[in-house]
């Protein structure tokens, strides 16, 4: 295939999306305990904020991620097949791709998917103009559910990059089950190249989602912002407060927003009522060791190939074992 230069904008949140969301936040607000899916984080402020949180002191993960990258680029790519393109789910500011795509000649297109659509739209059209050469085809979609691939490079080989440690996001089961919709978007033989953050001292841990900047604060307030901005609702921000503590036992960091009174919330006909204390259960982020991410892997139908690591974070190369 010819190189190329390709870029398509993905198409503008739909009405759907609208509902969707609607339906999922009544249904976490009703539930007990009460609790929110963090992919809705990222609206563009939210992911604004995500970026802003990558460069704090406390926030590790994305330096000890970068640093990896840029040692280890090279090794990497030469694991992905030749004219291959890059799938990168939750692809951000894409900022972790442009090292794999620096150094990589094997790679003739990109598929950034991301959930949020506008600041994809954005990012992909500065990567557009750093990377002319390169054939970009963003796809504003949840990956927990998109199997489907622009037909453009539907008939090339894949190699998948899922950094971040946004795999931690996950539930095991449903850790287990995005891999294993990876591996089917992939195929056969396709390798994976993921970022997992580490379990270690929970200090450190603590600090990383409790910074002293406040932005992870606004980050998790920002979800009930967007509440508000999108779906009207009445929340009144400086009444709740955020909340991040490690849980030793579950290897995860749970983050929460905490009604600082009694208070009731209007959203459109439904009020929620909240007690003074009561929690709303926003992200868990899970810390695995080395081996128990393999292990995961390898019941969710890959091989290991190769694992790399700073002894806080760590990069792992997976082959799609599976038919
Ligand atoms: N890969 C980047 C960003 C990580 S933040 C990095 O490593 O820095 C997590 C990213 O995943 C955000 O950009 C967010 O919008 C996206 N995301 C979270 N849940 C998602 C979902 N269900 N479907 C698609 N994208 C999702
Ligand atoms: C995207 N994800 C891996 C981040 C994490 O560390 O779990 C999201 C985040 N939440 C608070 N700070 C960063």
């Amino acid at each position: 295939m010819n190189i190329q230069t390709v870029f398509r904008a993905p198409p503008a949140q739909s009405l759907d999306k609208a509902s969707e969301f609607a339906a999922d936040v009544i249904a976490g607000l009703t539930n007990k305990p009460k609790s929110l899916p963090p992919k809705y984080f990222y609206d563009h402020a939210g992911s604004a904020l995500f970026d802003r949180i990558t460069g704090l002191p406390e926030y590790y993960p994305t330096r000890s991620e970068l640093g990896l990258l840029q040692k280890h680029s090279v090794e990497m790519v030469s694991l992905l097949p030749p004219a291959a393109a890059l799938i990168e789910f939750g692809s951000g500011s894409s900022r972790k791709a442009r090292i794999l795509l620096g150094v990589a000649a094997n790679i003739e297109a990109y598929v950034p998917i991301d959930i949020s659509g506008d600041f994809l739209r954005e990012d992909a059209a500065k990567l557009h103009r750093d990377f002319p050469h390169l054939a970009i085809y963003p796809v504003a979609a949840d990956f927990t559910v998109t199997t489907d691939l622009p037909a453009e490079v539907a008939n090339m080989p894949h190699g998948g990059f899922f950094p971040g440690s946004t795999i931690g996001n996950f539930e095991l089961h449903e850790a287990a089950a995005f891999l294993r919709r990876a591996g089917r978007v992939l195929g056969p033989g396709g390798v994976l190249i993921v970022g997992v953050d580490l379990a270690k001292a929970p200090d450190i841990l603590y600090r990383a989602y409790n910074d002293a900047a406040g932005v992870t604060a606004k980050f998790n307030l920002n979800l009930l912002a967007r509440i508000n901005r999108e779906l009207g609702a009445d929340f009144n921000l400086a009444a709740f407060e955020h909340h991040a503590c490690y849980n030793i036992d579950k290897s995860r960091i749970e983050m929460y927003l905490a009604s600082t009174k009694r208070q009731k919330v209007r959203i459109g006909e439904v009020t929620i009522d909240f007690r003074a204390g009561e929690t709303i259960h926003t992200e868990n982020s899970y810390k695995y060791s080395i081996e128990s991410f393999q292990a995961l892997a390898r019941g969710s139908g890959y091989a290991p190939l190769k694992a790399w690591t700073d002894g806080l974070f760590s990069v792992h190369a997976l082959r799609n074992a599976a038919d």
